[in-house]
């Protein structure tokens, strides 16, 4: 098994059963194997190897700030479906933006994440508008958008206004999976087109999915890298699964830690420039799950910048940590976490390198 991990490591890719095969080892392996022995303690010094020829000790970081919780969609994993109708709603209005991006430009965030549901509130004219003073004011830093799927002039007029990535989940490769994760007005193949449209306007891309959702088998896990290699994005987002107790998973079982950080170990050997968080999912199964994110291969970290008084209320699912913490905290509590492990939070803007 070993050897298909050097030969991922060399080629930067394998074919569909060798993957399956690395999947069902780590499965096996998970609880009754040693540490040393595991076929994962292997690829994580690999996956670290390749990170620091081309990022050094370096976590990039990225200020997340939670736009709003409206959101016109359903899925079925999500605590802010529009279903669920025990979710406070709010949204902030561009001055509350441009508070949390002062305070997180201080504390030396160079990116600015702007992520919400799909909330038609936020017309191109408000977006446009949000982003391109975002970008006036802060002009050496990014701004990176997760706001779903939208029209190509959409995606165009923030990508004209000053944006320079987005973020867009695909949740799975397997049309029936997705079917399942989604009620029948959404399609993997618009969602697919999405990214497609964001490539050719120029966007740095993310594509990403949840580790352990609800009916996902290896198989799709295998497709999904597939995709992944096919699509080559800037980034990759992934994390483990975690039930809502408002949405119809809820009696679903987590995604696991152990599977999270193989995805992450495979993910940068096979794109090994790619900007890979460890995210705020992986440290809510784990206490220690962002800075194993990182030791298997990861090289971001996205503290929120959100207000305090609405973090409660982005409630994507159950048990989310910082929930209660103000942004400096998170930022000084990110730098330690990161120095215990002998990585560098740095102040840079932290593009893909070409
Ligand atoms: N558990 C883990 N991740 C979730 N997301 C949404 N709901 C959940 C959940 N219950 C992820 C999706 C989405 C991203 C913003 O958050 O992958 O794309
Ligand atoms: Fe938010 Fe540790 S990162 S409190």
């Amino acid at each position: 098994m070993k050897e298909l991990i050097d030969k991922l490591h060399i080629e930067q890719k394998l074919e569909p059963l060798e993957f399956k095969n690395l999947l069902q080892m780590e499965e096996n392996q998970r609880y009754d194997f040693e540490e040393k022995d595991k076929i994962s303690t292997y690829l994580f010094e690999k996956a670290r190897t390749v990170r620091q020829e081309y990022y050094g000790n370096k976590v990039f970081t990225r200020g997340l700030i939670e736009l709003t919780n409206y959101c016109k969609n359903d899925c079925y994993y999500c605590g802010i479906r529009r279903s669920n109708s025990n979710a406070l709603r709010y949204r902030l209005e561009k001055e509350d933006i441009l508070s949390c991006c002062e305070t997180g430009y201080f504390l030396g965030f160079r990116t600015f994440v702007l992520q919400g549901g799909e909330d038609r509130y936020y017309t191109d004219r408000i977006m446009t508008d949000i982003i391109y003073t975002i970008k006036s004011k802060y002009p050496d830093c990014a701004v990176t958008l997760s706001l779903g799927e939208k029209e190509y002039e959409t995606y165009k007029a923030y990508f004209d206004a000053g944006a320079d990535r987005y973020l867009l989940r695909h949740e799975t490769s397997n049309s029936e999976h997705y079917r399942k994760l989604h009620p029948e007005e959404m399609s993997l193949s618009h969602r697919k087109k999405c990214l497609e449209k964001l490539k050719e306007i120029g966007f740095q891309v993310g594509c990403g999915i949840m580790v352990g959702s609800p009916f996902q088998t290896i198989d799709h896990l295998v497709e999904d890298l597939v995709y992944m290699k096919e699509l080559s994005p800037h980034m990759v987002g992934i994390g483990p699964f975690i039930p809502h107790h408002d949405t119809p998973f809820a009696k679903e079982n987590s995604g696991t830690m152990e599977q999270t950080l193989f995805l992450l170990g495979l993910i940068r050997l096979m794109l090994p420039k790619v900007l890979l968080p460890a995210t705020t999912a992986l440290g809510t199964i784990n206490p220690k799950g962002r800075e194993m994110g990182i030791l298997a291969g990861a090289n971001v970290v996205m503290p929120n910048l959100s207000p305090l008084r609405v973090r409660k209320n982005y409630g994507l699912y159950d048990n989310k940590i910082c929930t209660g913490d103000e942004a400096a905290e998170c930022r000084q509590c990110m730098d330690l976490r990161m120095k215990s492990i002998g990585y560098e939070i740095v102040s840079e803007r932290g593009d893909f390198i070409k």
